[in-house]
């Protein structure tokens, strides 16, 4: 399963890819305002950053919802740099672009994904990427890991390359059970990644070891 960053922050994004874990990094409209990134030029130069820190795909959202001016913004994310997918979300409009990136060789995220249903219709776009939003999922009362669980039976059966990127990951038990579920991708914030690390008995454990470290050096 790949690792990826669901964030625009690029302290975050360089903590993580120094881990050397890190196949990617997803972004939002959200994410990137939380950032204050604004206007057209500001925008572009925060992705051509992101590229360059991460080697990886990197997922940058269109703003538009009509069909020529999601392929026109489209076109011009993927200028940016080679390792840009472009984020689509999953409206008819979107996968009538879905359709026209893949048929000209742009690779695509199909994002706001909530359903099995909507999963089929972005893989037969051919989507690189689908994004079930996992944690939104549980907050409405469903079980977010169930659909992926399901994308990724109906994906098996029918053969669809589409990747299932696991997105809305709210901690770390969320990535354990994706990657039991057959996510091949998880977007993750940091604080997500970085839980998985996190195990009492191994706290426990160094201490002991780091004092016996201290008794074999005849320090103490
Ligand atoms: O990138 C989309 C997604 O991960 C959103 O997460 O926490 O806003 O539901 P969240």
């Amino acid at each position: 399963m790949k690792f990826f960053i669901d964030t625009a922050n690029l302290a975050d994004i360089r903590e993580a890819n120094e881990l050397g874990i890190l196949d990617g990094v997803t972004t939002n409209p959200t994410l990137m305002a939380k950032e204050n990134i604004k206007g057209e030029a500001a925008i572009a130069n925060h992705y051509k950053t992101i590229c360059e820190i991460v080697d990886g795909d990197i997922s940058a959202e269109v703003l538009s919802v009509e069909f020529a001016t999601i392929v026109e913004e489209g076109k011009k994310l993927a200028a940016i740099h080679p390792n840009i997918v472009v984020k689509v979300p999953m409206i008819k409009e979107g996968i009538k672009a879905i359709k026209w990136f893949t048929d000209n060789g742009i690779k695509t995220n199909c994002t706001l994904v909530f359903s099995a249903g909507q999963a089929i219709l972005a893989a037969k776009a051919g989507a690189t990427y689908v994004s079930p939003f996992i944690g939104r999922i549980d907050d409405s009362g469903w079980d977010g890991v169930q659909l992926i669980a399901q994308i990724s039976n109906i994906y098996n059966i029918q053969g669809f390359e589409t990747e299932i990127l696991a997105a809305s990951i709210r901690n770390g038990n969320h990535i354990i059970a994706c990657a039991e579920a057959g996510a091949d991708v998880c977007t993750c914030p940091l604080s997500s990644i970085l839980a998985l690390l996190k195990h009492p008995l191994t706290d426990l454990g160094l201490k002991q070891f780091l004092a016996d470290a201290e008794k074999m050096k005849g320090t103490v």
